[in-house]
């Protein structure tokens, strides 16, 4: 049987004495997108961080291809592209230099016309990409990013509220992004506080609340997650 990309069973996560993920379980199969939401707080942060080996779960396994990550941190981190709340990009360089740079960094090596088709891709306007990132707006930083995890071709990729400081329109071109890296076959795990782009986005979508999931929702075949009912099951959650 072929193990889902993504998945955690019964993880449970001490930071301090908090227990900040008790017993959570989910799967995110192949070329999916899921979307996990849930109050500051709630533990979302958390939950990548420990896919990506930064946190050690205190009991159940958080597993990248079936293999728990504390098992093999370097080949689940082989598998990712991570983009943290804040994109830790350099402003003094332009796109193209922050671009260069990371692949460097990751012994990736790309040519100048595979650059300039993610900067594509995202479209990121062909003027700006010489100019330094400090002359950018948080959406043009963001499509950098973006083009970062598309030229490193990884097979996962994970989000920490990307589309958080995003103007409508911004929102709209990151969500077609992502749903096209998701047909090209690309895993993806996003937090976000965004209930309509992750029902436009997402085939399913978690609530998380204080470390529990409390609701899981799953796309129909031919309809999406209903943004209504997710955000009336995120106010009863937050009620009681
Ligand atoms: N470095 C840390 N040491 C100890 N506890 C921490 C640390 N970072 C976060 N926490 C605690 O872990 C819990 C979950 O935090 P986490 O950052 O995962 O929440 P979140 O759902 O991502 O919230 P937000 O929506 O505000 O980003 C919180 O109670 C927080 O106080
Ligand atoms: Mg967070």
């Amino acid at each position: 049987m072929i193990s889902s990309p993504i998945s955690a069973k019964n993880l449970c996560v001490l930071r301090g004495d908090n227990q900040v993920l008790d017993n959570v379980s989910f799967t995110i199969d192949a070329g999916d997108i899921f979307a996990l939401l849930g109050g500051n707080g709630a533990g979302k942060s958390t939950t990548l961080l420990t896919f990506l080996g930064l946190i050690s779960p205190s009991s159940g396994q958080a597993l990248i291809n079936g293999v728990e990550v504390g098992a093999d941190i370097q080949g689940a981190r082989a598998q990712i592209s991570y983009l943290p709340e804040s994109a830790n990009l350099y402003p003094h360089l332009s796109a193209y230099e922050n671009l260069e740079y990371f692949l460097s960094l990751a012994h990736i090596s790309r040519s100048p016309e595979e650059i300039s088709l993610s900067l594509d891709e995202v479209k990121l306007a062909p003027e700006a990409r010489k100019k330094p990132l400090s002359s950018y707006s948080k959406g043009m930083r963001q499509k950098v990013s973006i083009s970062l995890a598309i030229l490193r071709r990884s097979p996962l990729l994970l989000l920490d509220e990307p589309t958080s400081g995003l103007d409508p329109l911004a929102i709209d071109e990151f969500n077609i992004i992502l749903k096209t890296l998701s047909n090209l076959g690309t895993t993806i795990f996003m937090v976000t506080h965004d209930v309509y782009g992750a029902c436009e986005v997402a085939k399913r979508v978690g609530l998380l609340r204080q470390g529990k999931m409390t609701s899981m929702f799953q796309a129909r075949e031919d309809q999406k997650i209903s943004v209504d009912e997710v955000h009336q099951a995120f106010r009863q959650s937050q009620a009681s």
